[in-house]
């Protein structure tokens, strides 16, 4: 079975093509960091006229990567929300055109349940039941997914993202967007333990987040420094330990409330090196990791979410785009 993923939910444009369930014949990847970082952040209206640009190029070059024509497609998968509505209509709409043209079938996909697939690409032993932890520029949930399609969010953050407030981190502290690896590069040489920075909802007993207070606290810091003394590195290390400690400390909680030891993380904050580690040493659990190229946006895992949907009977009709998606979760 062959599947074309389309993703365009926010920045990167993606085309990829897999057979059955996780090979990947093909991967095209388009990222408009470059384009955004002049700015501070993504430009909705930019981004959405970037995907005009690269998709269907993308997706001619996924078909000439794998040698077929778009009539040999069995299904495409396409992201129809969360995300930035003109984004969203770009991806939704090119799919539309093509699943007409082709007479193939289409699918919409729900962005998040495309990054619980991540990790699968490269753990196809990974069966549920397992956690996950989703932790994106727009998303911090743990979810539990008792099957592929039965999922529960067992808790999510109060207001940032641990994506965004890296982002926000980043631009208090005068570096480029994405903040994320811009952090985590210059943490490297920065001492952890230079700032002590609280761990935020570390002891509620309830899976739950909250990062702008944190953001707050850095502010305070740096505010504290002549602008040419900041100490960048040290609050750049300190900052990343904190986020990682309170994301580490709700996983393990998690796992001790639902006897689930298996952990799937995902989203652009899973390349971090030092939540990685977390997760792989933590010893309660076992951490289920996409290849780091994977944590991000990608189109490989819209059309691994999507093919199984349709095997399981999943049909979503005429496909239209939903920024603020959430249907695939039950709230516990
Ligand atoms: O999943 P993603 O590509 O897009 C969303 O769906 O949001 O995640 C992007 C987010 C950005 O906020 C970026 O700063 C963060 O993931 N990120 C990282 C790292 N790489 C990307 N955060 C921490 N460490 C990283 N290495
Ligand atoms: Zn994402």
């Amino acid at each position: 079975m062959l599947t074309l993923g389309i993703e365009t939910s926010c920045d990167d444009t993606g085309a990829a093509i897999i057979r059955d369930e996780r090979e990947v014949l093909c991967e095209f990847l388009s990222s408009q960091i470059a384009d955004h970082s002049r700015f501070g952040g993504v430009i909705p209206e930019f981004a959405a006229r970037k995907h005009l640009e690269n998709l269907l190029p993308l997706a001619d070059a996924a078909l000439s990567e794998c040698h077929i024509s778009g009539h040999d497609l069995d299904l495409i998968a396409v992201t129809r929300g969360p995300g930035l509505m003109g984004s969203l209509i770009v991806g939704v709409m090119t799919a539309r055109a093509l699943s007409q043209a082709w007479d193939v079938p289409l699918i919409g996909v729900n962005h998040l349940e495309g990054h619980l697939f991540a990790p699968l690409v490269d753990s196809g032993d990974l069966k549920p039941p397992f956690l996950s932890l989703i932790v994106s520029g727009g998303h911090t949930e743990i979810v539990r997914a008792d099957d592929f399609g039965k999922y529960e969010l067992l808790g999510q953050t109060r207001d940032d993202a641990a994506g965004e407030a890296y982002d926000k981190a980043a631009r208090i502290l005068g570096l480029k967007y994405p903040g994320g690896p811009e952090i985590e590069r210059l943490a490297k040489t920065g001492d952890p333990y230079a700032f002590d920075f609280p761990v935020p909802l570390k002891n509620t007993g309830k899976i739950e987040f909250s990062f702008s207070g944190l953001k707050t606290a850095l502010l305070w810091q740096v505010k504290k420094f002549p602008a040419d003394k900041i100490p960048v590195n040290d609050l750049c290390a300190s900052f990343q330990r904190a986020v990682t400690e309170a994301l580490l400390s709700k996983v393990k909680l998690a796992v001790r409330m639902t006897g689930i030891r298996n952990v799937a993380a995902s989203g652009g904050v899973s390349a971090n090196v030092a939540l990685r580690e977390a997760l792989v040493n933590a010893g309660d659990f076992r951490a289920r990791l996409p290849a780091k190229g994977r944590c991000t946006d990608n189109a490989v895992m819209i059309a691994m979410a999507g093919r199984n949907a349709w095997l399981r009977g999943v049909r979503t009709g005429g496909v239209v785009p939903d920024p603020s998606l959430n249907e695939w979760l039950q709230k516990s």
